[in-house]
């Protein structure tokens, strides 16, 4: 994807910042993929985003639902860890809930429900460079300024 920027991360603090300015910037009906490693930060930018839709529930790693949805924000934000949907077939609804048309939908580990994915999306993925510091990239196909993220 053309449309790409890259941040340096060097706190969880940092890339809370850079899910608030993304929540401010999505439409309605976004998928956002966070792709990286074990641990790299994509929980960590989710409650970012969850902080700019002033929702207050504490987002956690959804260990044992698969998805949570936040309906008492701003906008609804919904959940997805496919994790423990690797290397299975489960047809358990979610397309229900990628591209919910009045919210935001972020999606851990999305390559486990590569069928489910839309065309249009926004793509950050995580790398660890040491203990603090973080390599963030963020692509789209949508007509989004991704500049006014830095
Ligand atoms: N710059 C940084 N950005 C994000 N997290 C950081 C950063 N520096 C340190 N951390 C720490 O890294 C950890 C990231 O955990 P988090 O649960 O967000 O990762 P994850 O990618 O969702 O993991 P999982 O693959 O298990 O779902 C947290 O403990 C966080 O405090
Ligand atoms: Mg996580």
């Amino acid at each position: 994807m053309e449309n790409k920027i890259t941040i340096n991360s060097l706190s969880s603090e940092h890339t809370m910042n850079i899910g608030k300015m993304i929540s401010q910037i999505v439409p309605n009906g976004t998928t956002i993929l966070l792709c990286g490693d074990l641990g790299a930060g994509k929980t960590t930018l989710v409650r970012g985003i969850a902080q700019g839709l002033n929702i207050k529930e504490v987002v956690q790693s959804p260990t044992f639902n698969i998805m949570k949805i936040y309906f008492k924000g701003d906008r609804p934000l919904i959940h997805i860890d496919a994790y423990r949907l690797a290397d299975n077939d489960a047809d358990i609804g979610l397309d229900e809930y990628i591209g919910y048309e009045t919210g935001i939908t972020v999606i851990e580990w999305p390559q486990f429900i590569e069928k489910l994915l839309p065309e249009e999306l926004i793509k950050i993925s995580i790398f660890n460079v040491n203990e603090n510091e973080r390599n963030i990239i963020i692509e789209t196909n949508l007509g989004i300024n991704l500049e006014e993220i830095k």
